[in-house]
């Protein structure tokens, strides 16, 4: 894994905007897209840009179960409003967490990425070593799946909803095995919280309790971090 650190995120977002300047000239066609905090940066460059996007396909790694596109704590409404708004791409794939049978959702999206190789893939990590929504326990052979949220991950996403019973228990994500296809990978971390899960998923060993670990298997992971995601490193 090669690892960048940077001041802030803003500085982060623009490391990794260079990189995906990189993957578009080397005629990267499909983007994998996380939601969170620490791509937004990312985003804004990206907006920011003359870059076109209208000829490139997105995947996004995860939604809420049953929260509505519109709902605004949706994954499919953050992604509207930090991208998709101001720079629409061909085609924009999330997991559909509404569906009433979520086992076809889950397979209907795996044959959607079967269509679309990920040529470069976002990434965010959760403060236990989640990907995705791939909690502790996951397996690496994974792909589109329904999950129980954890609830150090309910609690700290409880942030962005009115209370924390308001946070779906439930979400839809991208497997490791299809996070792991991409063809390169860039991984975002910020703050103190973080430290941890990034010194497991470089130093720990390869384990599923820690699903970011699986990464030391990948051969083109970048890790964008602040000095404090990276204090324990
Ligand atoms: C959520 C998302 C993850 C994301 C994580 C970290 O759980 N499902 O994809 O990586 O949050 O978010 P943040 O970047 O806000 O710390």
């Amino acid at each position: 894994m090669k690892t960048i650190i940077v001041k802030n995120q803003v500085e982060g977002g623009k490391v990794a905007f260079d990189l995906l300047k990189e993957s578009l000239a080397t005629g990267a066609q499909t983007l994998g897209l996380a939601t969170g905090s620490s791509p937004i940066a990312l985003y804004q460059k990206m907006v920011e840009s003359d870059l076109d996007f209208s000829k490139l396909y997105s995947v996004n790694l995860d939604e809420y179960v049953g929260l509505a596109p519109d709902h605004e704590q949706s994954y499919h409404a953050f992604m509207q409003e930090h991208l998709f708004n101001t720079k629409p791409f061909k085609e924009s794939f999330l997991p559909d967490g509404m569906a009433e049978d979520l086992e076809q959702a889950a397979k209907d999206y795996d044959d959607i990425l079967s269509q679309h190789v990920i040529d470069l893939q976002i990434l965010g990590i959760g403060s236990n070593g989640h990907i995705g929504f791939n909690e502790p326990g996951t397996s690496f052979d994974s792909q589109t799946h329904v999950v129980d949220l954890t609830d150090s991950t309910i609690e700290a996403n409880s942030r962005f909803f009115t209370s924390r019973d308001q946070v779906p228990t439930k979400a839809i994500s991208m497997g490791i095995a299809s996070i792991m296809a991409a063809k390169k990978i860039i991984l975002f971390s910020y703050g103190d919280k973080k430290a941890d899960a990034i010194f497991k998923m470089v130093n720990g060993p390869v384990t599923e309790e820690v699903p970011a670990s699986v990464l030391q298997h990948h051969s083109d992971v970048t890790l964008i971090l602040d000095e404090a995601a990276a204090a324990k490193l």
